[in-house]
């Protein structure tokens, strides 16, 4: 689709288009523009989304977008179905529609290992009367199955899997992932309607991101990436779906119609010719990783080496799919009521196994939560031998339906932590326990406590020693003032010995009787003092991250330690001021001001200042109230109590900067009355703060 020419073509356009929208000028007419910007857009999205190398900056392809949107309110009668705009959905789905698929989807045959695939081809090729076959072979993706229709060019449908026969419409979700095309120029290959499945996935870095958000939250982690994009493709609101940052790969053609009087395209004719003209027409195809081979040694050999790569690639994939790579020939071979006769999975080898419950642990973690801990008989998986896990809360146990004695079915994908994904309930024979929660605390005694709308039981007592040494393992951590050589055992020695009882104490440290220790040599009692003598110069956002503030995680951290001078600032805060920040809801607002307000927390931190912590921001970037250094600001609407340019001015005596349109650079909009597109756009970047006339004059206060 996209040629060498037509990408310069495309390059260029993209810089006419930009020069003309700061000389708020149409290219020669309405209609030319709007072609030109959704081509420019589609083939951005095809840059970043399917070749992972985009061509124009965020910003000035965030102007291209606002500019398209602009014009799409002012001219609506001039809307496409395929304009990049409409991928952006309004509302909530109420319902997922049934839907039939044009073709059944089926599964897949498995194969374990070369003697199960030198059988097969045996199979295949004494069905088919030839000595050798030739096969396409291809990742097997671990996520989740999706269809897609086009018609005339267009996408008009996106279904799940389902049971085969008939999926879910999830046409506005599938529009959410943008290496999905909206158009595609089928036609130009004489393809009227064609029916194309593949996978849709998740990253494995998005995947940590998404779940250490959630740990951060206190929510128990999703399971795994391929459970993550399905549960995202059934998401009730689109936008939501957008933020997941799904993929998609396009494997395989179930069905298609050609416009009258057309002849099959040659690349119809094979399936490496199928994965080429889907990448050709701009999606995410297997075309590079595929391999056409004649024979099975070569398909066993290309498998063995893929599985090798398994840890290095980007998504998960469990295995590959072999399939015989000429059309007629698959129709000859046919297919069994489960799978086709030219097709088999080649699975890779198991992260998971089956073991026994023995016992679940409660360990209390530095904020008291209370996390129920499996012990398993050792098992092995991919190489690590896994003897217990954490099963995050309550109604982990519950919905898992987990009893003590149980068979349970533990995977281990990846650099993804070892999870129970089951227990085998057929297994029982009637001597299984229940696991049963305590009701106070198993460290310090106190009662339990479960607020309302959580899903962790909590030991609220702050002085109960579980929380303490886990408070003092969190700060000595690698994420947090690195104090290199310290480490948990340290933390657990010195505390049962007296040495230290809080993180003040860390610094108060007796080298001379920690010498008398048994493990202790000159060398590493010197590195030791060294390690915690650096720690005092860390920056800022360590320190606020290693106090340990619930809810509040490196990203946060970072935001508060910009956002002051020093860290007592922030006992004068107020949870509005907080709230202003990027990225800080008001569950996290909530939690620092309390921290803050806490004498025992501030008596702590005058401490650490006194024992020579750096306390200050010395990294630059301040933003306290009434302060408004490095901060941008965009004013729309009509303001009630002050004049626009007064607005303005008293912005910029502050330090604040005023931005010429809603791009992810801003940082606050002003909404007065009759606020429009600016408004609707800033609501798309959440990173973009936007406050009411009031709000605004409360915070320049
Ligand atoms: S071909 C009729 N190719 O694996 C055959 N499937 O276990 C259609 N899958 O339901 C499937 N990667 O969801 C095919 N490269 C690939 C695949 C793939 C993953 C999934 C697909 C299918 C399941 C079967």
């Amino acid at each position: 689709m996209y040629t060498k020419d037509i990408e310069i073509t495309l390059t260029q356009l993209a810089k006419d288009l930009l020069r003309h929208l700061q000389q708020q000028q149409l290219l020669q007419s309405i209609d030319e523009t709007l072609e030109g910007l959704r081509r420019v857009i589609a083939y951005n999205d095809w840059r970043y989304y399917v070749q992972s190398e985009p061509v124009i900056s965020d910003y000035e392809y965030d102007q291209l977008f606002a500019w398209l949107k602009k014009l799409e309110l002012e001219h609506p009668d001039l809307v496409s179905a395929d304009s990049p705009t409409q991928r952006v959905a309004k509302g909530l789905t109420k319902e997922f529609i049934t839907v039939p698929h044009l073709v059944p989807m089926l599964s897949l045959e498995n194969s374990y290992n070369a003697d199960d695939l030198i059988d097969w081809d045996r199979k295949a090729r004494e069905s088919a009367g030839l000595s050798e076959i030739e096969y396409c072979i291809e990742p097997k993706f671990d996520g989740a199955s999706i269809s897609l229709i086009y018609e005339d060019d267009h996408l008009s449908r996106g279904a799940t899997r389902g049971d085969g026969v008939a999926g879910e419409d999830i046409t506005t979700n599938i529009k959410q992932i943008r290496s999905i095309p909206l158009s595609a120029s089928f036609s130009k290959y004489g393809i009227h309607q064609i029916e194309i499945r593949g996978e849709v996935l998740i990253n494995k870095n998005t995947f940590k991101a998404f779940n250490e958000k959630r740990i951060a939250e206190n929510l128990p982690p999703l399971a795994n990436p391929r459970n993550a994009a399905s549960g995202s493709l059934r998401m009730v609101d689109p936008n939501e779906v957008a933020k997941r940052g799904l993929e998609a790969f396009l494997y395989h053609m179930s069905y298609h119609t050609m416009e009258t009087g057309k002849a099959e395209p040659d690349a119809l004719k094979t399936h490496s010719g199928t994965l080429d003209l889907l990448s050709t027409l701009g999606f995410r195809s297997p075309a590079k990783e595929k391999k056409v081979l004649k024979g099975i040694q070569g398909v066993i050999d290309y498998c063995q080496w893929f599985e090798t790569e398994r840890d290095n690639l980007p998504y998960e994939i469990d295995g590959m799919v072999i399939k015989v790579n000429d059309y007629a020939l698959q129709d000859k071979l046919g297919m069994t009521t489960h799978h086709p006769r030219w097709a088999i999975a080649f699975k890779f080898k198991a992260r998971q196994a089956t073991s026994k419950l023995r016992s679940v642990e409660f360990q209390v973690g530095r904020t008291g939560s209370v996390t129920p801990v499996a012990k398993i008989d050792p098992v092995h998986i991919g190489g690590v031998t896994v003897t217990s896990m954490s099963l995050f809360n309550e109604d982990v146990i519950r919905e898992k339906d987990l009893k003590l004695g149980d068979t349970v079915l533990v995977e281990r994908a990846g650099d993804v932590i070892p999870y129970i994904v089951k227990s085998v309930a057929d297994l029982r024979d009637g001597t299984e326990q229940p696991i049963l929660f305590p009701t106070h605390c198993p460290v310090c005694g106190d009662q339990l406590v479960k607020p309302e709308e959580e899903s962790v039981w909590r030991c609220t007592n702050i002085n109960c020693e579980a929380q303490v040494v886990e408070r003092m393992i969190h700060f000595v951590s690698k994420d947090a003032m690195d104090i290199k050589s310290f480490g948990e055992s340290n933390v657990r020695k010195f505390y049962a010995q007296g040495l230290m009882k809080d993180i003040p104490g860390i610094y108060e440290l007796d080298f001379d009787k920690i010498a008398t220790l048994e493990g202790f040599g000159k060398k590493s009692l010197t590195n030791l003092q060294t390690a915690i003598a650096l720690s005092k110069t860390q920056p800022l956002h360590r320190l606020i991250f290693g106090l340990g503030i619930r809810y509040v995680g490196e990203t946060t951290a970072k935001t508060l330690a910009s956002a002051v001078t020093n860290i007592m600032d922030l006992q004068s805060w107020t949870e509005e001021q907080i709230l202003l920040l990027e990225d800080i809801g008001p569950k996290v607002a909530g939690s620092i001001r309390q921290f803050f307000a806490n004498d025992d927390n501030i008596q702590m931190l005058n401490k650490l200042a006194a024992l020579g912590i750096n306390m200050e921001n010395t990294q630059g970037s301040r933003h306290v109230s009434g302060n408004l250094d490095g901060q941008t600001f965009l004013f729309t609407g009509t303001l009630a109590k002050l004049k626009r340019s007064e607005a303005e001015e008293m912005v910029e005596q502050q330090g604040g900067k005023i931005l010429g349109g809603v791009s992810s650079k801003l940082n606050f909009l002003i909404v007065g009355e009759d606020a429009g597109s600016k408004l609707e756009k800033a609501k798309k970047i959440n990173t973009i703060k936007v406050l009411t006339e009031d709000e605004f004059i409360k915070m320049i206060q």
